[in-house]
């Protein structure tokens, strides 16, 4: 029997258990391969003990239609970057991945499938380059990974983005207020621009297009001098003024190193009125929920198409590559490209004019 293992690292996204499914009912359809998952990431194939799960149809069974990952998951260091509490209490990184590179050749792994975002498809490729046999399986709400159309989980976070602009319209058309939705993204800003054309929002702020705030005020005071008292925004939490900058914060947890975006909205509700808005506004900063609960049906069978690629790539041995949906196929990409650059909005893309061109302020 040849092995693959296979990990789902960075933040959870609907869709990871339909991947891993996917993988394991296609190493029972060829018949000749096992599959074993790493617990958190890497970090099951380095703890001692070992935290490796075997794979087959028992546990994989509906899991499909779950949020979350059963393999759980982790965006706190990795191989490369593990973390190591010094003798005076602080904190300090080490480099494993020499442990890891040897867990894999003692066990005899044929094949590794990494399924994650931008961070873990960087260690994929640090990985493949100290001679791992590594497929990517790209995956997060945010949709910025390059060389994919779409990721998974991506549509899902869209949804329930569409969802909350649904029900904010409620009480803003019975309070004549503003809402502002503040959606997820990091640096990007396809969540918040799918949610505000599919929710039919006044404004879209989003990080590609920095935003003038009296541009912003134009288009509602416009909005509400037509007659219709109440407005909604969609926000994405990486969004900024021209001048201004993103709100984060450091996070204090050990390992995490990604700055925590979230509050833009309370921070533009600020800038409104200042700017001379008159109206009442409240914010709504949607967080997690975008990540959690069952993914959609595109989602899921994206998913399902991207382990079932993976697989077959581990079965031909084609390595140091990404699964990615490109023009409406299912194909791969080396992981070197991959992990290049990011897929952000154009703010000259047809999906922005087309918001423009239901009358979307973009607050440029
Ligand atoms: O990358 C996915 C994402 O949900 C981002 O949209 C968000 O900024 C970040 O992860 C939140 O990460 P965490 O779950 O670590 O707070």
């Amino acid at each position: 029997m040849k092995k693959a293992l296979i990990a789902t690292g960075g933040g959870d996204c609907p869709g990871l258990n339909a991947v891993i499914r996917a993988i394991v009912k296609r190493a029972e359809v060829a018949g000749n391969w096992e599959v074993h998952g790493s617990i958190e990431a890497f970090n099951g194939a380095l703890r001692d003990p070992r935290e490796i799960m075997k794979l087959n149809d028992d546990n994989v069974g509906g899991i499909h239609a779950k949020g979350g990952t059963i393999l759980k998951t982790t965006n706190k260091g990795g191989p490369f970057s593990w973390p190591v509490q010094k003798d005076d209490g602080s904190w300090d990184t080490v480099d494993r991945s020499d442990d890891l590179v040897k867990f894999l050749n003692d066990e005899g792994y044929d094949a590794v499938i990494n399924i994650g975002g931008d961070g873990s498809q960087r260690i994929s490729q640090a990985l493949f380059e100290k001679g791992v046999n590594i497929i990517g399986v790209p995956k997060t709400i945010d949709n910025d990974l390059s060389c994919t159309d779409y990721t998974f989980g991506f549509q899902t976070a869209v949804d329930i983005a569409t969802d909350a602009v649904d029900k904010l319209v409620t009480t803003a058309e019975s309070h004549h207020r503003l809402m502002i939705l503040e959606v997820m993204g990091r640096g990007a800003g396809w969540i918040a621009l799918h949610a505000a054309i599919a929710g039919g929002a006044e404004v879209c702020l989003i990080p590609e297009i920095p935003y003038d705030v009296n541009k912003v005020v134009e288009r509602l005071n416009k909005r509400y001098n037509e007659g219709k008292g109440f407005a909604i925004i969609v926000i994405a939490e990486g969004a900024k003024a021209k001048d201004g900058t993103v709100v984060s914060r450091k996070s204090d947890e050990t390992g995490y190193s990604n700055p925590r975006l979230g509050g833009i909205a309370y921070q533009l509700s600020e800038e409104l009125k200042n700017a001379g808005f008159k109206n009442d506004i409240r914010e709504m900063v949607l967080g997690h929920l975008q990540r959690g609960g069952t993914p959609i049906a595109f989602d899921r069978i994206l998913a399902t198409q991207f382990g079932v690629k993976a697989m077959e790539m581990a079965m031909e041995g084609d390595f140091g590559k990404m699964v990615s949906f490109l023009d409406n196929e299912i194909t791969s990409v080396s992981l070197k490209t991959a992990t290049k650059g990011q897929n952000l909005v154009d703010p000259e893309s047809f999906l922005v004019n087309t918001a423009k061109g239901v009358g979307i302020s973009f607050g440029d």
